[in-house]
């Protein structure tokens, strides 16, 4: 088992049921080697704020159903490992339905960029 390290892990979040306007949520966590964004949203929403939103399906590289923007970039949560600070968007602010869950399907340019 690899050392710990603490990161900090600030989320997006919206209801556009109860929110007025989006704000951020940050968290601090222990990741060690092979934690992935993924493991850190499940980690949040089992042991932080059971509340957050967000999507995932194969967990596996596969299914780009768990797409996010994470330091700006577009990438799969589930394969991207936590290593550092992170800032965890959903990939179109203007499409989300909750927290880090959009409307609709990936497009084509935002596979291409994960
Ligand atoms: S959950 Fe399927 S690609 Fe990440």
């Amino acid at each position: 088992m690899g050392e710990k390290k603490t990161v900090r892990v600030k989320v997006f979040r919206f209801d556009p049921a109860a929110d007025r306007e989006p704000h951020y949520d940050t968290f601090e966590l222990e990741a060690q080697k092979g934690f992935s964004i993924y493991n850190a949203l499940e980690y949040i929403v089992e042991n932080l704020d059971p509340t957050l939103a967000f999507y995932a399906s194969c967990r596996i590289g596969a299914c780009m159903g768990c797409l996010a923007r994470v330091n700006g970039k577009v990438v799969r949560t589930c394969t991207t490992m936590l290593e550092e600070d992170v800032v965890i968007e959903p990939v179109k602010k203007e499409q989300v339905m909750r927290d880090l869950v959009v409307k609709g399907r990936p497009l084509p340019e935002d596979i291409l960029q994960a």
